[in-house]
């Protein structure tokens, strides 16, 4: 029979960050067309119940504590990674924290939790397993951008400026590494209900706005992004690289809309 583009089986994906939230959506979905995860959590107990329901799908689940702002545990990370596993072929650099302030109110502190978390760890990590996959030839690496990646928000300027990074990194290292057969990609979710933000969706009136400017009219599920991780993931993306694929109903089609008649 023949494999799927989209098959994963015998594939190893990490993914950082999958204690809750986004992580664990994009190990499920990568789990479910066959890989097998190590999964990261700065505190590797977080992680045992989700490690249980992946070994439930029948795919084995690896934990381990990362902390993507102290370079010493990305060494670590990288040296469990490379003894637990002949060959990492997938990376989702999920990672990631916010900081919502007026910029006025925005400290020194704010700025580097924001920028050292998603900007600087995200490269760190990416150096660290592109070792092996510069070695092997081959290699997936996706990071988590978001549409901040392309569009402002007032109360958001650490964490924009962290995914505006995001996408040109992707692109400088999608130029760096394809000649060694490593693909370089962003997953860019808009505004999607997780606990990181659900606190915003308690607002009525920003959500009224927020749908006014989203063409599907409605907030992101997590399960919408599993086609575009798995799509990412494998080979069906093997000639997409430096790329950055939003998935966000539309929302980033319509920074003029506020300013735009309605139709
Ligand atoms: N939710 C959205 O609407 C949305 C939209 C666009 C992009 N994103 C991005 O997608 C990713 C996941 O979002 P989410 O909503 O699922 O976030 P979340 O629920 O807050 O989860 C964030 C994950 O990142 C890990 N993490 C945070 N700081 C870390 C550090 N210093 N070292 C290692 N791991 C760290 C956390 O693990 P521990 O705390 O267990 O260590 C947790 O597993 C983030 O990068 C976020 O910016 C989210």
């Amino acid at each position: 029979m023949t494999k799927s583009i989209f098959d994963l089986s015998g594939q190893t994906a990490v993914i950082t960050g999958a204690s809750r939230g986004l992580g664990q959506y994009f190990g499920r979905a990568l789990a479910q067309a066959g890989a097998d995860l190590i999964v990261t959590s700065r505190h590797a107990d977080a992680l045992a119940p989700f490690v249980t329901e992946i070994e439930a799908m029948g795919r084995r689940a690896l934990p381990l504590e990362l902390d993507v702002r102290d370079h010493d545990s990305i060494v670590r990370f990288g040296a469990a990674v490379e003894k637990a596993s002949d060959q990492v072929h997938i990376l989702v650099n999920n990672a990631g924290c916010n900081v919502r302030k007026p910029a006025l109110d925005v400290q020194w502190e704010d700025w580097n939790l924001v920028l050292d978390t998603n900007l600087r760890g995200s490269f760190f990590v990416a150096q660290q397993i592109a070792r092996g996959m510069v070695q092997h030839g081959y290699g997936r690496i996706i990071n988590i951008g978001s549409v901040t990646s392309v569009a402002g928000f007032a109360g958001l300027g650490p964490y924009c400026a962290s995914r505006g990074g995001i996408k040109q990194l992707t692109m400088s290292l999608a130029d760096d590494w394809g000649k060694y057969g490593v693909t370089v990609n962003c997953l860019a979710p808009g505004w999607f209900k997780t606990d990181q933000n659900k606190i915003l969706y308690e607002d009525r009136e920003w959500v009224e706005y927020l749908m006014d400017r989203i063409p599907l009219k409605r907030h992101g599920e997590p399960h919408d992004l599993d086609g575009a991780i798995v799509f990412l993931a494998s080979e069906a993306s093997r000639y997409v690289t430096g790329q950055t694929l939003l998935v966000d109903g539309g929302v980033s089609t319509g920074a003029t809309r506020a300013t735009a008649r309605k139709v």
